[in-house]
């Protein structure tokens, strides 16, 4: 099983972006949780972050028939991307939306969601725990 790590815009800079938000560690430390995690779980992970909408769409694209389940954190992109939406849609891979944060008691715009509308599951406001749960959701392997 082979499941792809998705994350948008300005996650590159965790560890330097608004730390009592989001926490002091960086985006190097995510990967190699989300890869411990693959190790662990037994799944090939490939990991992608970019902060332009449409290389975000040619990734879910080129997932198409390769990937077995996409973990997306889409950052600010969640709030505004129909593309991303589509995107899932148009390649159906079962898919979870991850956030660091709870989205749902921030801003009133970050309750909104269109890739949730293309997921499975959301797991939001755990930290690098939600990519841990997103990535046993998929894998079939939930911890109860
Ligand atoms: C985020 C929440 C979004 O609202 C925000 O724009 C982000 C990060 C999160 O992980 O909590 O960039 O997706």
């Amino acid at each position: 099983m082979k499941l792809l790590i998705i994350n948008g815009p300005n996650l590159n800079m965790l560890g330097i972006r608004e730390k009592h938000l989001y926490g002091a560690r960086d985006y190097a430390a995510l990967c190699e949780y989300v890869k411990e995690q693959g190790r662990r779980l037994g799944v090939e992970v490939e990991l992608f972050q970019s902060n332009h909408e449409g290389a975000l769409v040619d990734c879910i694209q080129a997932a198409y028939q390769r990937i077995d389940g996409i973990v997306i954190n889409p950052g600010a992109y969640t709030h505004t991307s129909v593309a991303l939406l589509d995107a899932l849609k148009a390649v159906d891979i079962p898919a979870c939306e991850v956030h660091l944060t709870d989205v749902n008691a921030r801003e009133e715009f970050r309750k909104i969601s269109y890739v949730r509308l293309a997921c499975k599951k959301t797991f939001a406001g755990y930290g690098f725990d939600g990519y841990r749960m997103a990535m046993e959701y998929l894998a079939g392997k939930q911890a109860e």
